[in-house]
């Protein structure tokens, strides 16, 4: 009877050393302490032993269990440690590595040129008024004067909403709502989207422009010019030169357009410049007295000068870009050299 107690001990210390996890260790201590075990068969067949060997057998039985009992408590407290070791080690998180860098995000180019341009004539003392991309006809044509015959009103130039909602081909609308909400003097500059059925390297339906205009009694053409030279030295530099050449628009008389001396050749001509040396910048005039009428200021009493230039078309030249489609196609290597 000892002897098999004995063996029996081994056997179990043996099993318990080898399992290798909580679940198996179980399985051992039911097969040796469990109410069907080993160490529980023995106890139950000591009723066969004699007065005498009972307690001996009784005591050790005992023994050995308690020290069973105690094995696997204890090799149960190694499995756990192990598993913790190995968990610990697999979610291993090294906090000395440096972090993501976040990217800092940036203002569109065209908005910066926007901003520029608005600063520029703000320290003119002009205001910002702004107005719909969705305009009535009356808005976009018919109070500034472009006849129902103008080539603009053609539907291949112009996205028609309805047969007198336009989306705005032009910011010169804003002028026309502008004077009729204000009496003169009034003096302000009006950036926004537009849109013109138009896509190539140098055209995009959606676009996007400033309009300016300043009235009050005695404006010349003197204060166009001094304004608009003003402008084109703060935002190109002190040393561009700026001419004035004639033109026609519908709703201004007389008209001029401005180019500036041109930005990649410095005048001697290039390819960008047509060989003229010059680049147009933006169209411009005297506001015309029909234009007047149409919003009930009086001609005979007030006189004033407009203006509107394409935002892309400036911003192209001061970044020397070549494509206007880079500004819309948000590639962010492009993006970010502004
Ligand atoms: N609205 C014109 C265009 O889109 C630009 C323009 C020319 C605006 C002359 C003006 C101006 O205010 O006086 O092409």
């Amino acid at each position: 009877m000892k002897d098999k107690l004995n063996k029996i001990e081994a056997a179990a210390l043996q099993s318990a050393a080898e399992v290798v996890s909580e679940a198996e260790l179980q399985q051992v201590r039911a097969r040796y302490l469990g109410r069907k075990g080993e160490i529980t068969a023995v106890m139950k067949g000591m009723g066969q032993l004699s007065a005498e060997e009972r307690p001996l057998v009784g005591a050790l039985a005992n023994e050995v269990k308690d020290r069973l009992e105690a094995a696997f408590v204890e090799r149960q407290k190694e499995l756990r440690n192990q598993a913790m070791q190995q968990k610990l080690a697999s979610e291993r998180l090294d906090v000395t590595l440096p972090g993501r860098k976040h990217r800092r995000g940036s203002k569109h180019p065209i908005t910066q040129v926007t901003e520029e341009i608005v600063a520029i004539f703000a320290a003119l003392g002009f205001g910002v008024a702004e107005g719909p991309e969705i305009e009535k006809d009356f808005y976009n044509f018919e109070a500034l004067n472009i006849p129902k015959d103008h080539p603009a009103r053609d539907m291949q130039d112009t996205f028609y909403v309805s047969e007198d909602v336009v989306l705005r081909t032009h910011t010169s609308p804003v002028q026309i709502r502008t004077m009729l909400q204000q009496q003169p003097p009034v003096r302000v500059v009006a950036p926004g989207t537009v849109y013109r059925r138009d896509s190539d390297i140098t055209h995009s339906p959606m676009f996007h422009q400033i309009e300016g205009f300043l009235v009050d009694r005695t404006v010349t053409f003197g204060d166009l010019k001094g304004i608009l030279t003003t402008f084109v030295t703060e935002f190109f530099g002190q040393n561009t030169a700026v001419r004035f050449r004639p033109s026609f628009f519908p709703f201004t008389e007389p008209s001029a357009e401005v180019d500036i001396q041109c930005v990649i050749c410095g005048g001697s001509g290039c390819r960008v410049c047509g060989q003229s040396g010059w680049l147009e910048i933006l169209g411009s005039g005297m506001i015309d007295p029909e234009v007047f009428k149409s919003v009930g200021y009086d001609p005979e009493l007030y006189s004033g000068f407009a203006f509107g230039m394409g935002i892309e078309r400036i911003a192209m030249l001061k970044y020397g870009v070549n494509d206007l489609r880079l500004f819309f196609e948000n590639d962010l290597r492009f993006l970010k050299q502004f």
